[in-house]
């Protein structure tokens, strides 16, 4: 049987990603604490000093990546007297000059949200996913992605016009161009940018979780199976385990003991759980 190795190491990820080779993982796909939001549960980082704490970090990140790899960052900035902070700015900017190259951004619209309003703002429904890379020549699985076609495409491909069936570029010189007819008789596309996840309400054992659907697309766009993933503030274990459930080996680190004893128990379930199915298919294949 393929053993598919998930390994949760309580610690600083400053200091554990020491012990690792350089170009070893091929994704790294993390949430850390946002500034000091949540300093009550695990501590948290002023604003202010934050890229001054995370870069020392994302100098391990860009070590231990493959050059073919991807860093991706959820963040959000906070509000600090009555203005979003600029510290993930800030970041951006840091990153780069680090080394990284700041090559796209998804939007992450939580789309169960519900609904508030505060006396100058609404609810906030969604969080940046930033991704970083090492080189232009990152690898991208996006057929992994694709979508159901959706309505648009009933009524958009019934009736094609001249510029449908050419490619036909933008004339804003971006650069873009489409040939919509290329999608007649299709059932699935590409998704955007955007991507539209619930969040997951049922985790009572950590404030900050990620729904499992957002490191899912992340490890499908970005990595094969038998790949590397690293997840360096994993929390209670979200994107180890869907990583294991996908066939990826994983690395989560947290700094909270409590935390990395869920997400220990959660892998090993897991694993328990794949070794049973595995079994009854063995067994159902040999008769
Ligand atoms: C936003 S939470 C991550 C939640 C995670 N995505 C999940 O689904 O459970 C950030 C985590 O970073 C951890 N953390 C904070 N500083 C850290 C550090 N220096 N090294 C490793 N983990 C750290 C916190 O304990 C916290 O669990």
């Amino acid at each position: 049987m393929r053993t598919v190795e998930c390994i949760i190491k309580n610690g600083d990820c400053l200091t554990v990603l020491q012990d690792y080779p350089e170009n070893f993982f091929d994704l790294i796909v993390t949430s850390p604490p946002y500034a000091d939001c949540r300093a009550k549960s695990y501590g948290g980082i002023s604003p202010d000093a934050y890229v001054e704490w995370f870069l020392p970090r994302s100098e391990q990140f860009l070590r231990v990546l493959k050059p073919t790899g991807t860093f991706i960052l959820n963040i959000k900035e906070k509000v600090v007297n009555g203005e979003r902070h600029i510290y993930v700015i800030e970041l951006v900017l840091g990153l780069r000059q680090q080394g990284w190259l700041w090559t796209e951004e998804f939007v992450w619209h939580k789309k169960n949200c519900h609904p508030g309003k505060w006396p100058n703002r609404f609810r906030d429904a969604w969080e940046r996913c930033l991704q970083f890379n090492k080189t232009r020549q990152f690898n991208m699985y996006q057929e992994a992605v694709m979508v159901p076609m959706g309505n648009w495409a009933k009524t958009r491909l019934k009736h094609l016009g001249a510029n449908d069936v050419i490619r036909f570029n933008s004339q804003v010189g971006s650069g873009f161009g489409k040939n919509i007819a290329n999608w007649v008789g299709r059932d699935k596309a590409f998704p955007s940018n955007v991507l539209h996840l619930a969040t997951e309400t049922g985790n009572r054992s950590h404030s900050a979780t990620f729904p499992r659907s957002l490191p899912e697309w992340f490890i499908k766009l970005f990595t094969k199976e038998d790949g590397w993933i690293l997840d360096p503030f994993v929390g209670c274990g979200t994107s180890c385990e869907v990583a294991q459930q996908l066939g990826r080996n994983s690395v989560g680190i947290d700094i909270m003991k409590e935390y990395v004893s869920i997400a220990q128990e959660k892998v090993s379930a897991k694993q328990m759980l794949l070794c049973e199915k595995k079994v009854h298919y063995d067994a159902n294949h040999k008769r």
